[in-house]
């Protein structure tokens, strides 16, 4: 079953940069383990074509990932409008609105997103759900600035119900530290809320930096399935 998720994530993305990327554009390159996919294909298809591409990452491991195939690198600065922004996802409902920032990358992903004119989200079946919270248990990420991550939690479990966890690192002690030097809480929620409205409430919250809820951002997806499809 691991084996036939990975499958269906080259798939997914393999599909996305063959259908949306072309000569010239400028690229918004996505986190997490599908993402790594679409790179190489970006790279061969670089390579093989002879593309001028840039791109612009959403995260160190992003940038990594640029640097290592050898792509142009770039930022908002140079580039501050995208063609095609291409990343990975933690859940997405019917209606395209996303859970992001299981990899703790939500902030820079959402910011790279909505400089781009074409948002592409590509996972495998998994990730596929009509309503968020059926496929997706660890809730939803939220980047907070440190010391507010109490007040913010409290506030959160207050307003909206369910509960609300500092996210701990795996391999060191304490909290994990985000690429922006913040912190992540996921918010387990208890129903179906409305996404639009629940996301604006929590980044009013003092010392919330950003929600991994994505609403009406992705224009796309590609599923990788599991009968080979997409
Ligand atoms: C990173 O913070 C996340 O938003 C990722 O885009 C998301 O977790 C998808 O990752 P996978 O492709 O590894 O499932």
């Amino acid at each position: 079953a691991d084996n036939m998720a990975e499958e269906a994530k080259k798939l997914a993305a393999y599909s996305a940069v063959d259908n949306n990327v072309q000569n010239n554009h400028v690229v918004g390159v996505g986190s997490g383990s599908t993402v790594v996919y679409a790179v190489d294909r970006l790279a061969e298809r670089v390579r093989q074509e002879k593309l001028n591409i840039v791109c612009v990452p959403t995260s160190f491991q992003a940038r990594q990932l640029i640097l290592k195939h050898g792509l142009m690198l770039s930022d908002l600065e140079r580039h501050p409008e995208l063609d095609v922004a291409i990343d990975g996802a933690d859940e997405v409902d019917s209606e395209l609105t996303l859970i992001k920032g299981g990899g703790g990358c939500l902030t820079q992903e959402k910011i790279v997103a909505g400089c781009s004119k074409f948002f592409v989200v590509i996972a495998d079946y998994r990730k596929d759900s009509d309503a968020l919270g059926q496929q997706w248990k660890k809730g939803v990420p939220i980047e907070v600035i440190p010391m507010a991550y109490v007040p913010v939690s409290m506030t959160i479990a207050k307003h909206f119900g369910g509960e609300v966890s500092l996210r701990m690192a795996v391999s060191k002690a304490g909290p994990v530290v985000t690429d922006n030097s913040n912190f992540i809480l996921d918010w387990k929620f208890e129903h179906t809320h409305n996404w639009k409205e629940v996301n604006t409430a929590i980044k009013m919250i003092p010392g919330v930096v950003e929600t991994g809820l994505f609403v009406n951002m992705a224009q796309q997806a590609y599923f990788g399935m599991e009968d080979g499809s997409v």
